[in-house]
């Protein structure tokens, strides 16, 4: 339901982005790598190259860092207060809002997404994370103490930011994720290298222009693209760095722990997930049908929290999956700035292949593909939305998260909280879930069993700057979001007097 945007703006952007590379952001200067090396950006909807952007490698880094360290030691910004950075953090937010269809056309061509999801889930996501972080700038509080030791004491504890942050971002929500990692750290006092992911650079390189123009001292956000083994590895490796936020698959976070020791930085992680939805005998099916489509649909699947394992009572299971499967077969997949599209290709040919690698070892393992399962013929990486049915534990579809639009449905036949608990909490992953009753009971009773970072109820909404996001067991490390979001970039310090 694509709302219409102007046409001219689409023509004149894509003539902007043929103009030459998009530069790096680094101490406030735009500019290109130095080694001069750029990334050939692909449109998703077709194939073809329709941009370039500057290539960062370990050396850019360095200079980035060295900026932020800059910045953040004797720079402009400890001397900036936290009223200060709030208002320069509204700024950017009333920036991006007036340059949403810029950006949200930026991101459909970059990661293939409808326009209208890049609006609202990514510009407005983005402005809503800074308003939510710019109210936390002022609010950064400890404690005062009283000591068990013998004497007389003043004693209480500070939060001081944690220092020079390097934050990784993935392309399924290129712009959100960057602003949603950069507004905490700046309300906490950090400063900030954000490396974005190599398929999606562009609407970061807008970004920095955003940053530039609501009057960010230099060297507080610098942004460099590049490749993840390269710039992203650098910046993990640089010991001028006080903490990685990462967000993106289990074996690259898994990587980054390992790499982190060098100087123990902070890392925290969301590594994705295989979100179980669960849908009870007395759901309210004309809510939950549509909701567990869209769940696995939306962004073409490549969500973190996407409820990619369902599990229906038996006596609604047929009209469930009859409910998924002809929402799947009504979706409109195309190209994300035609108006009405639902659904946009994968984000790259190496995703899609993957994708559909995966359909392929469900049929092999015995699963039905009960619709879809084919990618789309013609140019571009659409995979058609697709269930899989007779699926179980053990298969390679349902074990592993596939970040594609392919749902696994599994049936379950008794009532027991205890034996659906443990069905759905099977598996590394432990990010999110849904659960669909009119027993409040009942769901309430599985929420508390549900090994998950987020349990929603009937709907419950999607990502909020307010509610801690993040992951049990190997979905990741931490929260994002909320306090405890902004408070993962501070350390805490405990002063003591003796009076
Ligand atoms: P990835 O984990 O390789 O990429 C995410 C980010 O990490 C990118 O910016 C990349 O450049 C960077 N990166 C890669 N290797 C790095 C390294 N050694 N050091 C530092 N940074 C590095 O994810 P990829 O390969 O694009 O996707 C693979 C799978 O990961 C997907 O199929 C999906 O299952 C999962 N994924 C999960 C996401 C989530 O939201 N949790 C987002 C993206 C991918
Ligand atoms: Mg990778």
């Amino acid at each position: 339901m694509n709302a219409p945007f102007s046409p001219e703006a689409l023509t004149a952007l894509r003539a902007e982005l043929a103009s030459g590379a998009r530069p790096l952001f680094i101490d406030g200067v735009f500019g290109p790598a130095a080694a001069g090396a750029t990334i050939d950006v692909i449109d998703p909807a077709t194939g073809d190259v329709f941009a370039t952007a500057a290539c960062g490698d370990a050396g850019d880094i360095d200079r980035a860092v060295q900026a932020a360290r800059r910045a953040f030691d004797g720079g402009a910004w400890p001397a900036t207060t936290p009223a200060m950075r709030a208002r320069l953090m509204t700024r950017l937010a009333d920036l991006i809002e007036a340059h949403g269809e810029r950006i949200a056309l930026t991101e459909s061509l970059d990661n293939g997404m409808p326009f209208m999801m890049a609006k609202f889930g990514g510009v407005m996501g983005a402005s809503e994370q800074l308003r939510y972080n710019a109210g936390w700038a002022t609010k950064i509080t400890g404690e005062t103490v009283t000591p068990s030791a013998p004497g007389e004491w003043h004693a209480f504890s500070r939060r001081e930011p944690v220092g020079v942050v390097g934050a990784i971002v993935p392309w399924n929500f290129p712009f959100v994720m960057a602003v949603a990692k950069i507004a905490p750290a700046l309300a906490a006092g950090c400063t900030v290298v954000l490396k974005p992911a190599e398929q999606t650079p562009l609407s970061a390189v807008i970004l920095a222009e955003l940053i530039a123009e609501a009057g960010f001292p230099a060297g507080v956000v610098n942004i460099v693209n590049g490749y993840g083994q390269t710039a992203g590895a650098a910046l993990v490796d640089h010991p001028l760095v006080d903490k990685i936020t990462f967000t993106g698959s289990t074996s690259v976070g898994k990587a980054i722990v390992r790499a982190a020791t060098g100087n123990l930085k902070r890392v925290t992680l969301e590594l994705g997930g295989k979100s179980p939805v669960v849908i009870f005998a007395d759901a309210d099916l004309d809510k939950a049908i549509p909701a567990a489509a869209m769940g696995i649909f939306g962004n073409a699947g490549q969500i973190c929290a996407a409820g990619s394992r369902l599990f229906v009572h038996d006596s609604v299971y047929d009209r469930v999956v009859e409910g998924i499967v002809a929402r799947a077969g009504s979706l409109r997949v195309g190209n994300g700035q035609a108006p009405g599209t639902e659904m946009g290709p994968l984000v790259s040919q190496v995703q899609r292949d993957r994708v559909m690698g995966y359909i392929a070892s469900g049929a092999d393992e015995g699963a039905t593909v009960a619709c879809g399962g084919q990618r789309l013929e013609g140019p571009g990486y659409f995979v058609q939305p697709t269930v899989l049915t007779g699926t179980m534990a053990g298969m390679k579809v349902v074990d592993e998260e596939i970040f594609g639009p392919v749902l696994c449905v599994m049936r379950f036949g008794e009532d027991d909280i205890d034996t659906i608990a443990a069905a759905a909490n099977e598996g590394s992953y432990g990010l999110s879930s849904s659960i669909w009753t009119r027993d409040m009971s009942n769901g309430l009773r599985l929420a508390n069993r549900l090994k998950a970072g987020t349990v929603r109820i009937n709907g419950g909404g999607g990502v909020d700057p307010a509610l801690p996001l993040g992951g049990f067991k190997q979905s990741g490390w931490g929260r994002e979001n909320g306090r405890a979001g902004v408070e993962a970039f501070t350390e805490l310090k405990s002063v003591t007097v003796a009076l």
